[in-house]
This record gives C-alpha cells, sequence and structure tokens, in this order.
C-alpha cells in the first residue's frame, strides 16, 4: 500500500478518492485531524477494505514508526501541513512546528524504514513530497513564470515553512539517497476545500449573503489548478518521476482575485436568477507581504512525463460552484464554532476598510 498523509484535508481526500477509484493498491491515510480535517469527507470509504485511516500526528516519531513496521508501504504521499497563508500571518510557529519539525520527523522515521528494506523494495521506494509555488516569492507583472530553475524567496511564514520542508526532503535525497521527489504546484481549487481559501470563501459567503472580501486592489493574480488534474500529475510523477527531481504542477490559469470573484458571482447568479452576487463584493486592508503574482511553467512535467491539465480554469470553476450548492450540508459541518473564531480573527479588523 502507499501511506497518504494529510488525507482528510482539502487536496489528499482527493487524491486517495481518485487513487482508489484507479488503483486496486491500498492507501494508509495519516493525519492528526486538525482544524483543517473533515474525515466524514471519506466517509464513502468507510467499507473499502483497502483504507485504513489512523490518527496521527506526523512529529510524533514512535507512532509513525509504528506504522511504517506494521503496513510497511511501498511509497510516502506527503500532504500534511498548515496551508493557510493567513493563519501563519496570526500564529506562524505553529507553521513550524508541523511543516519543518513535523516533515523532518516524518523524513527520519522513513529513512529508518527504507534502510531496513531489501535492496530491491529499497531502490523501488519513493518519497513524494507535495509543495508550492510560493516558495518561490513574487513575480512581477512580465517576468517569466516560475520552473524548477527559480530561486527560492518565501515571502509568508507558511511559504518559508514549505521551503524549509523541502530543503529538507532534498536533502535527505542528497546525503542518504532516500529516493525523493518534490512536486511545487500553484493555487488549487475544486471540491472539498476548507472554506477560508478564496474561492470556497467567495461561495460560501455569497450565498449566505455576506461580504465578498477582496484583500486589497485584487489585481493579484494566482494560477489556479483544478485538484483532479493536481492529483493525476501527482500520480504521473509517483510512478515515473525521477528521484532527486523537482515538478512543476500548473493550471495554466493565471487569472487575478478580482476577476476569479466576478466569474464566481456569474455563475451563482446563472443559478440563483434574479441575485446580484456581485454587490456584496467589499474591498478590504491588504495582507501584509500579499504576494502580487504566482505563475508556473510546467513544460518539464509536460515534455518528460507527459502530464497537462485537463480541466479549463471555466470549467473547472463551474464544477467547484456546482459541488457547494450540492453539498450545502458539509459546508455547514466546516463551519463549526472554530470556524467562525477564524473568520471574526481574520476579517473582523478588515470588513469595511477600504482598499487603498
Ligand atoms: P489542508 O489544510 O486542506 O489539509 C491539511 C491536512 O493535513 C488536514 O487534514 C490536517 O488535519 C492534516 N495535518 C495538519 N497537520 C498535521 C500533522 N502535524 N500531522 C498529521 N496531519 C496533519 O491542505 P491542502 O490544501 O489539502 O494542502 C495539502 C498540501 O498541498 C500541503 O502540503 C500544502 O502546502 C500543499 N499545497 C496546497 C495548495 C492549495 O492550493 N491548497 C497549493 C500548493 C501546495
Ligand atoms: P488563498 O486562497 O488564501 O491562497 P494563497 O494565499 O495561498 O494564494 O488566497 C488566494 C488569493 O486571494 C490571494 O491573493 C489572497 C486573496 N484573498 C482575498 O482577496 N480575500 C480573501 O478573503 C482570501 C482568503 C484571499
Amino acid at each position: 500500500m502507499i501511506l497518504v498523509t494529510g488525507g482528510c484535508g482539502f487536496i489528499g481526500s482527493n487524491f486517495i478518492l481518485d487513487w482508489l477509484a484507479e488503483h486496486e493498491e491500498g492507501v494508509l491515510n495519516v493525519d492528526a485531524l486538525t482544524y483543517a480535517a473533515n474525515p466524514k469527507t471519506l466517509a464513502s470509504l468507510a467499507d473499502d477494505p483497502r483504507y485504513v485511516f489512523v490518527r496521527a500526528d506526523i512529529g510524533d516519531r514512535a507512532a509513525i514508526a509504528a506504522l511504517f513496521a506494521q503496513y510497511r508501504p511501498r511509497a510516502v504521499v506527503h500532504f500534511a501541513a498548515e496551508s493557510h497563508v493567513d493563519r501563519s500571518i496570526h500564529g506562524p510557529l505553529a507553521f513550524v512546528h508541523t511543516n519543518v519539525l513535523g516533515t523532518a520527523t516524518l523524513l527520519e522515521a522513513c529513512r529508518a524504514h527504507w534502510q531496513g528494506l531489501p535492496a530491491a523494495e529499497r531502490a523501488a521506494f519513493r518519497f513524494l513530497h507535495v509543495s508550492t509555488d510560493e516558495v518561490f516569492g513574487s513575480l512581477g507583472p512580465n517576468e517569466p513564470r516560475f520552473t524548477e530553475a527559480s530561486q527560492y524567496q518565501p515571502n509568508s511564514p507558511y511559504s518559508a515553512s514549505k521551503a524549509g520542508s523541502d530543503h529538507l526532503a532534498r536533502a535527505y535525497f542528497h546525503t542518504y539517497g532516500l529516493p525523493v521527489l518534490v512536486t511545487n504546484c500553484s493555487n488549487n481549487y475544486g471540491p472539498r476545500q476548507f472554506p477560508e481559501k478564496l474561492i470556497p470563501l467567495m461561495i460560501v459567503n455569497a450565498l449566505a449573503g455576506k461580504p465578498l472580501p477582496v484583500y486589497g486592489d485584487g489585481h493579484q493574480v494566482r494560477d489556479w489548478l483544478y485538484v483532479s488534474d493536481h492529483c493525476s500529475a501527482i500520480r504521473r510523477v509517483l510512478e515515473a518521476g525521477r528521484p532527486g527531481e523537482l515538478y512543476l504542477i500548473g493550471g495554466d490559469a493565471e487569472t487575478t482575485n478580482l476577476d476569479v470573484v466576478h466569474t464566481l458571482c456569474r455563475l451563482l447568479g446563472e443559478r440563483r436568477p434574479g441575485q446580484d452576487f456581485a454587490a456584496q463584493i467589499t474591498h478590504v486592508a491588504d495582507r501584509p507581504g500579499h504576494d502580487r503574482r504566482y505563475a508556473i511553467d510546467f513544460s518539464k512535467l509536460e515534455r518528460e512525463l507527459g502530464w497537462r491539465p485537463r480541466e479549463s480554469f471555466a470549467s473547472g470553476l463551474a464544477r467547484t460552484v456546482q459541488w457547494y450548492l450540492d453539498h450545502a450540508e458539509w459546508v455547514a459541518e466546516v463551519q463549526s464554532g472554530a470556524y467562525r473564531d477564524w473568520v471574526d480573527k481574520n476579517y473582523g479588523a478588515r470588513l469595511g476598510v477600504a482598499a487603498s
């Protein structure tokens, strides 16, 4: 089987569902169940004998070592992380704890397991570390897109902690020979994303009649990647990527935040005729250190492994909006007291503050 960390989060849960739909091979999902997790997302797998869930922290060396010994996975796909930039601004240490120390501990447990394997299994073993384009910092409007050769220049506590984990993964390849693959992708969107990130937050707020809080002028650019395209890229890199290499994954969909929000309002308006969702758009105080532009050149992945995204941004957004409309119960479940506390903390002082 393969071991997936963070499989109860947004991308991890989509990855596990897609994996089990395509493979006979089983999955061991190790997740600490932080605020970002929703184990009910994977309720459909409860009776699937190929699926095992264990609640554990990647920073708990003994627990992770015991799982390696018991399940002897042939690969690790490492998603578990603190993943939200705004939360990293409010509380950076949790990011250092999980993303840096947690990854280091997981790598150590993995190395011990891997070094004890027979030669053929050792050669076939893979550790795939899932990371972000944010480690490369911010692009100017006319700068070329990020490539595997881009310099690491992280600007937020989140991206700095992910950069630290990337460096550790790389070091384990160079120092110990652990067969590590690193993927750096752009902003994901799609079903099952926690409504603290831009796209689900805007959908959920729009439907609730709440303000749609656009940070600053809203002209920041992100390159949007539909989550199932990200999952297919990871499967491909796991299958055929060269250990020690970095692979960038993008959606070919550079768009400003304001354009994203206006498109969402239009898609919602088509499904709820008579409502003017764009009237809810509210410019609020900007994010400190806000990166202006991310963009990915994924030609290495296309050239070497034959991968391209299948979903266009237009079709992916329409599917995403429909998923949230069809899953009001899922949304209600994740909007617990802790979610409301976060909304007050992040937006309380921002709302009503005009963009400069
Ligand atoms: P998420 O926040 O939705 O989910 C993270 C999951 O990890 C949760 O289930 C959480 O319970 C689990 N987790 C957190 N700390 C843990 C710990 N110490 N031990 C075990 N489990 C723990 O995140 P996501 O959006 O699914 O992102 C997955 C990965 O992809 C992350 O590494 C993130 O940095 C990376 N990434 C995400 C995006 C994006 O747009 N969402 C873009 C680029 C890269
Ligand atoms: P986000 O989804 O948090 O992803 P990231 O910061 O990792 O790119 O934010 C995407 C963009 O949307 C980013 O430029 C910040 C902006 N944004 C808003 O304008 N308003 C919001 O309420 C949020 C959450 C994000």
